[in-house]
């Protein structure tokens, strides 16, 4: 049984996620979303909102589970039986941050290997933090999250979603 970890905040989920999720389904046979509590970074979403977010938009794949973790993540994937933590790569930007992060995991714990996996190009633009400032000012989300996860903006702001113009308007 190969499990890998997929560490994050998904705060919340977005397309690109979600495109990560699909592929990490496709190597492994059981995908964990570990869903980081963060409380420093005040998320909009609680654990529990954000897990399951992350289960209503992944429940035709069978083999990805969310859960809410807490403390190392070393810890955590150790606790999980798991291989390896997956961590998506959108652009050179990102780089930097994620090589320091997985070179310290790896001096908390030298079992633990990160693989990096690259979303569709067509989401390199795509950030939680972007989307929840766009639905917050009254902007059209749909093409950046799934369904459920646009519906749970819309409820957190109070507002339906932006009716998207017709096309050639
Ligand atoms: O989606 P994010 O906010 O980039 O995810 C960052 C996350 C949650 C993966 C990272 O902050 C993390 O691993 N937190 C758990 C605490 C920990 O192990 N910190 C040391 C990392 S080297």
């Amino acid at each position: 049984m190969r499990t890998v970890v997929y560490p994050g905040s998904f705060d919340p989920l977005t397309n690109g996620h979600l495109d990560v999720i699909e592929r990490a389904a496709r190597l492994f046979d059981r995908v964990i979303v570990a869903v980081a509590q963060n409380a420093e970074k005040a998320p909009l979403f609680t654990p529990e909102e954000r897990c399951a977010l992350v289960v209503g938009a992944t429940r035709q794949l069978g083999n990805v589970e969310a859960r809410a973790f807490d403390g190392l993540l070393v810890d955590y994937v150790r606790g999980c039986d798991a291989q390896a933590v997956i961590r998506g790569l959108r652009a050179v930007s990102d780089f930097e941050f994620e090589f320091q992060m997985a070179l310290m995991n790896r001096k908390l714990d030298e079992r633990v290997e990160t693989i990096f996996m690259m979303p569709k190009d067509t989401y390199t633009f795509l950030s939680s933090r972007l989307v929840k400032e766009i639905a917050r000012l009254g902007g059209d989300v749909r093409d950046f999250v799934p369904k459920n996860v646009g519906k749970a903006l819309a409820k957190k702001f109070g507002a339906e979603p932006v009716r998207r113009p017709a096309k050639g308007n």
